[in-house]
């Protein structure tokens, strides 16, 4: 059904007799994640969606201020339940409520095209010991039915976006064609395929061969990409890229329990730009001309040839996530943190390497810049005061791999001392660290190391991030290292 409808191109020249935009690419979605102690407003991300032709979008809640933006756009939208909020799901008043309020009231002429609903994030990664093995499910069942009886299950269907950690092969063969759901979790995974191909949904997952390299040394380089690598041979088909050979895993699994032929979804796919020693625009560009090129030709997988629907992981940069999985976790952005492209990319698949169109009308906070203060006489400090800025602000860019690694000792508090700065929107009492620092309006980027200057502050962004980065703070300990 949506199978023709992905990279429909209409060439530059028509614009003006179709009033279609040049670049459009229909089908080709991205993730909007919102987690940043500075956010670009809703509507100056809605705006950049639209200049880039990217008409679809994956949340990870349904906040009224993005739904607001979005209602009008056409763009159609995944939005989600968060984990935490599975449990209460299993009330099927409560998940009523929940459609009620955000779908079914945003169902209007110019309100927000709605398609899916994603209920949880992932919940059976094996990090969550299973905390939303037994809620999952009925949160699921409950949407599905209270969609359906307000009368949109036809066209808003719920799906869970999962890990690619919960099928697997054996590893005395590690073949896709040997994919079933991970044991522990095998019931409950019949259960949910059952229930959403009972109801026309797809299955969500997400995808990373960022994360098959990330920490594996044996990994073969080349077979994270998709242009040319030794083939693995698999009754007879050749899988030269783990992409491919992830996803007909999953084919096998779904076949495994009777729904070999279950749309798939990809919910996340993408590749980071720090944070990590392959974490990089070079390798970025790689990997996404490889997959825009494989989707653009809708060559889809060895065991699913055809259209794929995907998502990108992400849309922007997001200084206030966990780095938990890793420092590479703030950079997944096809954007900076200001909505600034990259690098090229070329989302049709076409080789017309291009910049992405930035965001417009973006407002800065003013040219100043916190700095070591290099005549301090007392430095007896400096590393407790370094540690408590970057357990408050980003500093993942200091790390092994990653574009401003290469500072010296004074650079690194300097750098340390402005993103504390930035986060709280310049306050002046944010760079004094105990006399080690001072404000400057020279700009003091050095190399490729970019010292920012944060966005204004919009309204939301105040309150959130000590919060989020409260959480995180333990994962400095690297700078002190
Ligand atoms: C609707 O979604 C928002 C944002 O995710 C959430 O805070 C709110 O609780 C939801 N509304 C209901 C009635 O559950
Ligand atoms: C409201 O939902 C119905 C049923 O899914 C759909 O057919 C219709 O297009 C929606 N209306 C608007 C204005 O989005
Ligand atoms: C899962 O278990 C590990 C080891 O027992 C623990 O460190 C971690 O905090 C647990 N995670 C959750 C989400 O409960
Ligand atoms: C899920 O349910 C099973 C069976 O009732 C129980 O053993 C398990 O402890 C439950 N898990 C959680 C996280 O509540
Ligand atoms: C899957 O689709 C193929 C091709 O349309 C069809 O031949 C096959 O019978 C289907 N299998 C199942 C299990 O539905
Ligand atoms: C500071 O200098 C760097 C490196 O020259 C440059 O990329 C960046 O845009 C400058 N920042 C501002 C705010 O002018
Ligand atoms: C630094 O900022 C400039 C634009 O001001 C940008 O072109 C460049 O890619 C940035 N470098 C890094 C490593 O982010
Ligand atoms: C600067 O900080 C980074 C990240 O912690 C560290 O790898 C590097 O060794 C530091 N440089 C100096 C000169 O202390």
């Amino acid at each position: 059904m949506e199978k023709f409808d992905l990279f429909k191109w209409v060439l530059c020249g028509s614009i003006v007799l179709f009033g279609v935009g040049c670049g459009r690419v229909d089908g080709l979605g991205v993730n909007w994640g919102t987690l940043a102690t500075h956010k670009l407003p809703p509507k100056t991300v809605v705006q950049m969606l639209k200049d880039n032709g990217i008409q679809k979008v994956k949340l990870f809640d349904a906040d009224r201020k993005t739904m607001s933006a979005l209602a009008g756009s056409g763009i159609e939208v995944m939005v989600a339940i968060p984990n935490d909020q599975l449990a209460v799901m299993g009330s099927y008043d409560r998940a009523q409520e929940w459609v009620k309020k955000n779908v079914t009231a945003y169902n209007f002429t110019g309100g927000v095209n709605v398609k899916y609903v994603a209920v949880g994030n992932e919940p059976f990664l094996k990090s969550y010991n299973g905390s939303f093995v037994n809620t999952t499910l009925p949160a699921l069942q409950n949407i599905q039915k209270a969609l359906n009886e307000a009368g949109l299950g036809d066209t808003v269907k719920a799906t869970v976006p999962l890990n690619a950690d919960v099928y697997e092969s054996p590893e005395d063969n590690p073949l896709p064609s040997a994919g079933t759901f991970r044991s522990d979790i095998s019931d409950v995974m019949t259960q949910i395929v059952k229930f959403m191909a009972e109801n026309n949904a797809p299955f969500t997952v997400n995808i990373y061969p960022f994360l098959s390299l990330y920490g594996n040394n044996d990994f073969p380089f080349n077979y994270a990409f998709f242009d040319g690598a030794t083939p693995i041979v698999d009754k007879g088909i050749e899988y030269t890229n783990v992409f491919d050979a992830n996803f007909d895993t999953l084919v096998s699994a779904l076949k495994a329990v009777g729904h070999g032929n279950m749309t798939i979804i990809i919910g996340e796919v993408g590749w980071p730009t720090e944070g990590d020693i392959n974490a990089n625009n070079g390798n970025a560009y790689r990997f996404y001309n490889g997959l825009f090129t494989k989707l653009g030709a809708n060559r889809g997988t060895p065991l699913r040839p055809g259209y794929i629907e995907v998502y990108l992981f992400g849309l922007i940069d997001e200084d206030a996530k966990s780095v938990a999985p890793g420092n590479f976790e703030r950079h997944w952005g096809l954007f900076r943190y200001d909505g600034q492209p990259k690098f090229l990319i070329d989302l049709t698949g076409r080789g017309q390497n291009k910049l992405l169109i930035p965001a417009q009308n973006v407002e800065y906070q003013p040219q100043k810049w916190c700095t070591f203060n290099a005549g301090a006489k007392d430095v007896s400090k400096l590393v407790d005061n370094i540690n408590f800025a970057c357990t408050y602000a980003d500093c993942t860019t200091l790390g092994y791999g990653s574009s401003c690694n290469s500072l010296d000792a004074n650079g690194n508090a300097s750098y340390a001392f402005n993103a504390y700065f930035q986060t709280q929107n310049q306050d002046p009492d944010s760079c004094n660290f105990q006399g080690l620092a001072t404000v400057t309006t020279k700009n003091i980027s050095q190399g490729s190391c970019n010292f920012t200057i944060q966005l204004v502050a919009s309204s939301t962004s105040i309150l959130r991030p000590l919060i989020v980065l409260t959480v995180i703070s333990m994962a400095y300990t690297f700078l002190l290292q």
